[in-house]
Parts: structure tokens; C-alpha cells; sequence
């Protein structure tokens, strides 16, 4: 594809370094910006910084430079006070990217930044023999959405599910499933049944301290690779993972790897080690903690005072392990704001321990979901499952393909799969629409809208543009000329079309799938208004097949990006 930006630098590189050296390529790349509407320009560069060098009006200098370039990508070239304002020629525009799209097709716009680079991703995370609540939604399809936009880039993603899966209350539950635990029964419903095991033990060691003793011998047996405690703690996980599992398959979420912190365990010692030895570990209180003060945190602490490691310590290890693993360009945790000061502190005490590549560490976090009625909570147990929350929004979905039925008269394919498609989407699709530090509370109608900014919507006009190409006979091969797209509305899409690559690119500079998201529903509203007011299959047969490869390329593009948001794409509705 042209790179119109690049053409802009090559051009000013020529003009202002004719005679010598005054700028680097670098400097002037750098400078060139979006002006906030079209009005003003595709790209503007604004000469502020030559006014120095030589030693002239910024505003005369705009205006000799912009009547002396000029080049066939841009249709104008004009100076505004002491800005130069580039006009990309319509006809470039609309050329190279119907012949990208007829090219690459399903790769339009891949730019192949990332090759040769692996990247971390770390997401979801839950705590075995917990439930998986509509708080664990936000890490999960955050990161998913992540390690896609990092595929999408050309690098190498692997993804980690950092289970919670070690502590001392696996000695709780041990505990609680030798005296009131059945098996069968627990099979049956594992992350119920489990959660009932553990309030119960946890009322009956507030009264019994023998039974506390009890669980503490028991986790200190697991830590000592007892046979009977490793197959129980096994099972919980194994029965636990399945329950997760049955949530990841209905969100179409794969992982690479489920380590979780009980993986780390082994490493554990030789970080302890390291840390001794660097001198970083001191005592406080009989514990051992790693001071942060030079950088204005608060101690690490590092092994309690019975000489238990922690949540931290765990996690010094695995980051080592995914460096040794696979020297990762960044290694992504996509973890809620809470646990901020936890990854602060866990690349300050990498750092101290002298790893120099600490700064791979990159917490991405994110604010805080609640329901319409109230904020969630799981310690006042009025936990609502992510499983509930999927099956109704498919529930819901259902309902409204049924009273399309019978409003239309005829039967839908495929009818639940769509549900699902487009149920799960919309949830998807309402959580990566928002900044992600920002809290944010789950609406049901908002949600599953098929009009305005949502799922449905932009899924919606991909499948009438499906059946717009298959009405018209669209034939990718079918004579084309660029030319003859000059409308407005045409222009606007082309420009749209254009942008998605920097679209990516800065949603994965920032960690931001929203970017992506809104991006979606920018393309998806221009075709809808094009669709409004043009006729797209006409008589004249070029026409009608460039007027086709346009939306051909709006309907890869949407499809595309909800691919990087994890969402499917229907070809009928
Ligand atoms: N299991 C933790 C929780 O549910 C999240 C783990 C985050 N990842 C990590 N490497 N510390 O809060």
C-alpha cells in the first residue's frame, strides 16, 4: 500500500536537505500530524522548529515550502499560518486500496511489525475452586483482545493463564474434603460444591483451633509432595479447570499454557537465593523483605516470618521463567488496577536483583466492572457467574431472532449458533468499548442494542454487506476503476479503510482495544450511510463491481477487527 506519510517525508527530506543537512528524516517523520478534520488536511507539518535555522517568519517559511513542492500523491499542497497541509489525491487513495484488498484479501492492512519478536500475554488468571465471576470477564477478554491486536502485527504471541492454584487454602480444602467432601457430588457442580467446602471450613476454624492446625499440616504436606495431599490438590484443579474450560470454549479463548503459581514453586528457591545474595533481602520483624524506598514504594515483603513464601515471591519466579522461556520483546500482565502496586513493586525487586531486563514487565490494567443493580461483590456472596451472564445474553439473542421469525415469516439457519455469535459478541463487544481504566457498569440494554454502538450493530452490517456482494455477483476478479470513486461518502470510507493499520498499531503501542472497537463502529457507520444514499448495483458493469470491491473491502475490514476483539462475524443475521 502507499505509505502517503512516507511519501511526505521524502519529499520535505528533498526540500529542506537539498543544500545540507538541516533536518533528519527521523525529526520531520515525527513532526507530521492529523489535523482534527479533514478540512485542514489529510497531514500537517508544522514548521515552528525551522524558524530558528533560518531565521524567518514561521509563517513565510510555510508558505515558500508549500509553493514550492510538489507530487502526485497529493492533489494539495497549502500552507495555514505556519502549518503545511497535505491533501492526499483521491484517486491514489481509492487505487491503492482496492488493489491491496484484491491482493491481500483477508491481510489487508497486516504490516508484519511484530516479526521475529515474542510477546507474553497473561490473562484471565482465576483462582481454582473459586467461581468465575462477571469480575473475571474484564481480564479475559482484554487480554484475548491484546494478543490477537499482537498477532495481527506480525509478532509471535504466547499466552499464559497464571492460575491461582497454590496457598494454604488448599490445606482448607484438603481438610474439608476428607470429612464432608463427595467427590461424585462435587463432580457434578465442582466450583458450587467446592465453594460450599470452603465456607464451611472457614466457619469451623474460627471455633476449632485444632482444625486450623489441621489445615496448616495438611498445606505443609502438599508443599512436601505428599502423595495424598498432591492427588487431592490435583483433582480440585483438574475439576476446576474443567469448569473454566466450559467458560474459555464459549468465549472462543485458547491459552498456550496453564501454569499457574504452583508451577513456580520449584523456582522459587533460587530467586530467594538471588536475592540473598544481592543484598536487596533483609530482615524486618522476623520477616524478609526487599526496601523499595528509592523508589517510592513500599517494602517488598518477600517470606513471612514462618518462612512461607507468598503471591510475590511466585511471581519473581514466573517472570524469570518467561524470560529464560522465551525473551520476550514484552511481557504482558493484563490484571485489574487493584494489584497496581504489586507489579510496581514486582519490577522494582527485579531490578534490584539486577535483572536487566526487568522493564519487559508491563502491567496493563483495567478499572472495575458492576452490574445495573449494585456493585459485585463475592465475599457477600451474591456472586454472578460469567457462565449465567454468557447463556443469557445468548438467551436474549434467541428471543429476538424467534420474533424476527415470525415477523418475517421465515425460518433462520443456524439459529443458536447465532445466538451465541451474537450474544457472547455483544458482551465482548461492551466491554472492550471503553478506555479500559475506567470502571464501568454492565447494562443488559445497552449490551444487546442491535442499533448505536454496540455488537449487533456493526455485526449487522457486516452480514448485509455478505448479502449485498452475493445479490450483486461479486466477482473479486471483475474489471475495476478506481477513478470513479469521488463521492463523499466513498472518500470517507477510503480514509477509513486507510487508517485501520495505525488503528492497531496505536491500540497496541497503548494496550487499548478500544481503539479497535470504536474503529468498528466508525467504518460500519460510514458504509451505512453510503449504503443509504447510493445505489450500489447498477447497470454499468464496472461501476457496479468497483462500487462492489469497495464493499468487499469495508466487509473484510469489519470483519477483521472484531476478529481482534473476538468476535464472530456472520455472514447472515
Ligand atoms: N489469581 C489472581 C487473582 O485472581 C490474578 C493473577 C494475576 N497474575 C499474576 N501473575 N500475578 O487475583
Amino acid at each position: 500500500m502507499v505509505n502517503f506519510k512516507d511519501e511526505i517525508v521524502k519529499i520535505l527530506d528533498e526540500k529542506l536537505n537539498e543544500e545540507s543537512q538541516v533536518v533528519s528524516i527521523e525529526e520531520i517523520a515525527n513532526s507530521i500530524e492529523v489535523p482534527p478534520n479533514y478540512e485542514m488536511g489529510d497531514f500537517a507539518f508544522p514548521v515552528f522548529f525551522l524558524a530558528k535555522i533560518y531565521r524567518k517568519n514561521p509563517a513565510v517559511i510555510a508558505k515558500e515550502i508549500a509553493e514550492s513542492i510538489k507530487s502526485e500523491y497529493f492533489e494539495k499542497i497549502e500552507s495555514k499560518s505556519a502549518y503545511i497541509n497535505f491533501f492526499i489525491n483521491k484517486n491514489k487513495l481509492s487505487e491503492t486500496i482496492l488493489n491491496e484488498i484484491k491482493e491481500r484479501k483477508e491481510d489487508y492492512g497486516k504490516p508484519g511489525i511484530g516479526a521475529g519478536k515474542n510477546v507474553v500475554v497473561e490473562y484471565s488468571s482465576p483462582n481454582i475452586a473459586k467461581p468465575f465471576h462477571i469480575g473475571h470477564i474484564r481480564s479475559t477478554v482484554i487480554g484475548d483482545s491484546i494478543k490477537r491486536i499482537y498477532d495481527f502485527l506480525g509478532y509471535n504471541t504466547i499466552s499464559y493463564n497464571h492460575l491461582g492454584d497454590y496457598g494454604t487454602q488448599f490445606g482448607m480444602l484438603i481438610v474439608a474434603i476428607k470429612r464432608w467432601g463427595d467427590r461424585e457430588v462435587i463432580e457434578k457442580d465442582p466450583i458450587a460444591e467446592l465453594l460450599k467446602l470452603y465456607v464451611k471450613i472457614n466457619k469451623e476454624v474460627e471455633i476449632d483451633p485444632e482444625l486450623r492446625d489441621e489445615c496448616r499440616a495438611w498445606f505443609a504436606k502438599l508443599e512436601n509432595k505428599d502423595e495424598e495431599a498432591l492427588e487431592l490438590w490435583q483433582w480440585i484443579r483438574d475439576v476446576s479447570l474443567m469448569e473454566f474450560n466450559k467458560v474459555y470454549k464459549m468465549l472462543d479463548i485458547n491459552y498456550d499454557t496453564f501454569k499457574g503459581e504452583s508451577f513456580y514453586s520449584e523456582y522459587m528457591p533460587a530467586e530467594v537465593d538471588k536475592l540473598e545474595k544481592s543484598g536487596a533481602l533483609v530482615e524486618s520483624d522476623g520477616a524478609k523483605i526487599v526496601d523499595l524506598s528509592k523508589y517510592n514504594l513500599p517494602p517488598s515483603l518477600i517470606i513471612k516470618s514462618d518462612g512461607s513464601t507468598i503471591y510475590i515471591t511466585r511471581d519473581i519466579a514466573a517472570a524469570h521463567y518467561r524470560h529464560r522461556e522465551h525473551q520476550p520483546y514484552k511481557n504482558i500482565y493484563v490484571v485489574g488496577s487493584q494489584q497496581s502496586l504489586h507489579f510496581q513493586q514486582l519490577k522494582a525487586v527485579l531490578k534490584e536483583m539486577g535483572y536487566d531486563w526487568s522493564d519487559e514487565v508491563v502491567h496493563v490494567a483495567f478499572g472495575m466492572v458492576s452490574l445495573e443493580d449494585g456493585t459485585l461483590s463475592t465475599r457477600k456472596g451474591r456472586v454472578v457467574y460469567l457462565e449465567d451472564v454468557l447463556n443469557k445474553a445468548t438467551d436474549k439473542v434467541r428471543e429476538i431472532l424467534t420474533q424476527r421469525e415470525i415477523d418475517r415469516g421465515e425460518k433462520i439457519e443456524n439459529k443458536d449458533e447465532l445466538a451465541a455469535q451474537v450474544g457472547i459478541g455483544a458482551v465482548k463487544f461492551q466491554e472492550l468499548f471503553n478506555q479500559r481504566i475506567k470502571d464501568y457498569v454492565f447494562s443488559w440494554d445497552k449490551t444487546l442494542s442491535f442499533e448505536g454502538e454496540t455488537g449487533p450493530y456493526v455485526q449487522y452490517v457486516h452480514a448485509r454487506i455478505c448479502s449485498l456482494l452475493e445479490k450483486g455477483n461479486f466477482d473479486i476478479n471483475g474489471k475495476i476503476d478506481p477513478s470513479l470513486l469521488n463521492s463523499e461518502e466513498e472518500y470517507n470510507i477510503l480514509r477509513t479503510l486507510y487508517n485501520f493499520t495505525n488503528v492497531v498499531i496505536d491500540a497496541h503501542e497503548k494496550y487499548e482495544p478500544y481503539f479497535v472497537t470504536r474503529y468498528t463502529v466508525e467504518l460500519a457507520r460510514a458504509f451505512n450511510k453510503y449504503y443509504n444514499q447510493t445505489q450500489i448495483i447498477v447497470d454499468d458493469e464496472v461501476l457496479k463491481n468497483t462500487r462492489l470491491m469497495l464493499c468487499y473491502a469495508v466487509k473484510t475490514v469489519i470483519k477483521e477487527g472484531l476478529q481482534l476483539l473476538g468476535i464472530a462475524a456472520p455472514e447472515k443475521m
